[in-house]
């Protein structure tokens, strides 16, 4: 068990990549916290996975919430050692129909909430004296634009370099911060992102999903589990020495 005992926040839990890195991060002997917006799966999460996890509501957009959630899982918990900031929504528009709502509903959640959980958690942990983990949820689309995901994109490039910003100032107290870029993911995000591309290039639903998944060089789709080989190693003694850096886990779509 490479995480025997770690308490572990993963934001956006209750669904797709979190979820699956609950599951994992459970069977390596971490308390996991499932804090998601959705209660009601976060809870049945939590119930699956037995009495190393429980449930939290948590709304990324709000400064309440998080302090809410760090406040909660100290006192049920005593400590945080690693942060999953996982949570994540998407939208997509030609660049000139692209609204100001758009624009910050995405960012609210995906920049700007990652931010501040990042830098709540940060503060427990420097309180807490002994270090600790925080891995961000970034995607191979903050390494370069698309012509109809400009929004998302750009805040996924935000996610890299709030993670080289976070992962320098903190590694003083012994905070590693470090990215893990998915590609694409089977998961219920993906069968929105392919009935919005289904929607604006006139493609019957399911044919971007095959698309990409035929294109990825190792041959198909990530599923969820793919990604949590590299979030479990992010979190481990053997990453002390890692830092601020954004990891590609898919299956060879971007290379650096
Ligand atoms: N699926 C992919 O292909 C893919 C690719 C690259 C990156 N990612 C990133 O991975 C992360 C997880 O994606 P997924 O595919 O598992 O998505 P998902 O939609 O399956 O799960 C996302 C979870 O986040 C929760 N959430 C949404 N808004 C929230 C909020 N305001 N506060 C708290 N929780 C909220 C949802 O309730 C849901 O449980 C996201 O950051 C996403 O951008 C996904």
């Amino acid at each position: 068990m490479r995480l025997k005992d770690k308490v572990a926040i993963i934001t956006g839990a209750a669904s797709g990549i979190g979820r699956a890195i609950a599951e994992r991060y459970t069977a390596e002997g971490a308390r996991v916290v499932i804090a998601d917006l959705n209660v009601k799966s976060a809870e049945e999460v939590a119930q699956q996975l037995g009495n190393r996890a429980f449930s939290a509501e948590f709304n990324v957009t709000s400064q309440e919430s998080i302090d809410r959630l760090v406040a909660t899982v100290v006192e049920k918990a005593g400590r945080i050692d690693i942060l999953v900031n996982n949570a994540g929504i998407f939208a997509m528009a030609p660049i000139v129909e692209v609204t100001r709502d758009q624009w910050h509903k995405l960012f609210a959640v995906n920049a700007e909430g990652k931010f501040f959980t990042m830098q709540a958690v940060a503060k427990q942990m420097i309180k807490q004296g002994h270090g600790g983990k925080i891995i961000n949820l970034a995607s191979q689309a903050g390494r370069r634009g698309e012509a109809l995901v400009s929004v998302y994109c750009a805040s996924k490039a935000v996610v890299i370099s709030i993670t080289q910003s976070a992962g320098l100032a903190l590694i003083k107290n012994g905070i590693n911060v470090n990215a893990i870029a998915p590609g694409v993911v089977d998961t219920p995000f993906w069968e929105f992102v392919d009935r919005e591309f289904a929607r604006y290039e006139n493609r019957p639903i399911g044919e971007t999903k095959r698309m990409v998944g035929a294109a990825v060089p190792y041959g198909r789709m990530a599923n969820p589990q793919d990604l949590t080989g590299m979030a479990v190693f992010l979190a481990t003694e053997d990453a002390d020495y890692i830092v601020g850096q954004t990891y590609g886990v898919d299956g060879g779509n971007w290379l650096a």
